[in-house]
């Protein structure tokens, strides 16, 4: 797998043109704030907490799938509730998208949420800043580190379908591809591995480490292996899903880099950071948060208030309050 990113042309193309994209990050938007809905809001987060609660109680997948989404909202013209918005006849949306087709859900999670608090406080909290409080929530309630969330984000009257298919990370792609990625988006080495331990919750499809069980897989584990194979035939079962950290999947704490320490990464992505020849730093703090779950919850939080922090400067200037997270207001 590191010979393949090493040859992989598209990667180094990638490189090339980040790096001339990069330059538009100033922006003139106000920045988040603690208090934003003290006001206008109060209940905002008790609102949040209890639907997420419920449906994490219901189904601690549910954790799982709200942090995903909000992860894929950031990564696509920053946290703006773009991932939310439905296709219409003016607006392609972000769902069909490779990197979400068939896989990306959660969506009347939030859209019960939002119902509730329009019926509290009509057209105040923004569907980008409800993702954000959910994917906190979700993570707390499996078990994970707590921190504030800053908010103040607007919605995006747009989506973007390319931006999608090229901002995502896949589970096929190289190393250095995927540090790219994040690299754009203004994140660092440290908060990519940081954030990666979010597949210490959560499941993967067949489609996504078919290639990966069939090829270099390493475990001392026999019955782990046929297991998996027997979840995910060499042809089809395409959608059948097994969790990432196959040891503790439903909660959230430091076992994932256990996984890639043993060589039983789901993913051929996630086994790039501890196995790949590029990976040195990668290595190191993969090594780090297996040995030390506080450094590991300390460092998601902070990553993960950075990622909530990705901008999406037009949307300050154009964006609004959604009523309903699925379509832009008329
Ligand atoms: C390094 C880049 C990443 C890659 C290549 C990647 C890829 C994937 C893939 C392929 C899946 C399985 C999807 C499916 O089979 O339907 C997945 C699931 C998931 N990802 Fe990532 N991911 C990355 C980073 C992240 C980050 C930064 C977060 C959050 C902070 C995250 C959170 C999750 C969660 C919670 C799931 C489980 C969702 C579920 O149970 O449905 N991932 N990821
Ligand atoms: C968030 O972004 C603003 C600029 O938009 C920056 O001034 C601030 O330091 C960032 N905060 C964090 C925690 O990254």
């Amino acid at each position: 797998m590191a010979l393949y990113s090493y040859l992989n042309p598209q990667c180094f193309m990638l490189l090339l043109c980040l790096i001339s994209v990069f330059s538009n990050g100033t922006s003139d938007s106000p920045p988040l704030t603690l208090d934003y809905y003290k006001s206008t809001c109060p209940t905002v987060f008790e609102i949040v907490r209890k639907e997420i609660e419920c449906a994490v109680l219901s189904d601690p997948r549910n954790a799982a799938l709200i942090v995903r989404l909000h992860f894929h909202d950031c990564f696509v013209q920053g946290c703006d509730g773009s991932v939310l918005l439905d296709d219409t006849i003016d607006l392609k949306g972000e769902k069909t998208a490779a990197g979400n087709v068939n896989s990306l859900t959660g969506f009347t999670l939030i859209d019960r949420i939002k119902n509730k608090l329009e019926s509290e406080c009509p057209g105040i909290v923004s569907c980008a800043d409800i993702l954000t409080i959910a994917a906190r929530d979700a993570v707390l309630l499996v078990g994970g580190p707590d921190w504030d969330v800053p908010l103040g984000r607007k919605d995006s009257r747009t989506a973007s379908y390319a931006l999608s298919d090229l901002n995502l990370p896949s589970a096929s792609e190289g190393l250095l591809s995927i540090l790219s990625k994040f690299i754009y988006q203004g994140l660092s080495v440290t908060d990519t591995v940081a954030l990666l331990g979010a597949h210490t919750i959560g499941m993967a499809r067949c489609v996504n480490f078919r290639a990966r069980i069939y090829g270099d897989f390493e475990t001392t584990s026999g019955t782990y292996l046929s297991n998996l194979k027997s979840i995910c035939p060499a042809i089809g079962g395409d959608n059948n899903i097994a969790a990432m950290d196959n040891v503790t999947p439903n909660l959230f704490d430091n076992s994932f880099y256990w996984t890639l320490l043993r060589g039983e990464g789901l993913l051929n992505s996630d086994q790039e950071m501890y196995s790949s020849v590029f990976g040195v730093e990668t290595r190191m703090l993969v090594k780090k948060y297996a040995e030390d779950p506080i450094a590991f919850f300390q460092q998601f939080s902070d990553s993960m208030v950075k990622m909530g922090n990705i901008t999406n400067t037009d949307s300050f200037a154009t964006g609004e309050v959604r009523r309903n997270c699925r379509f832009v207001n008329t």
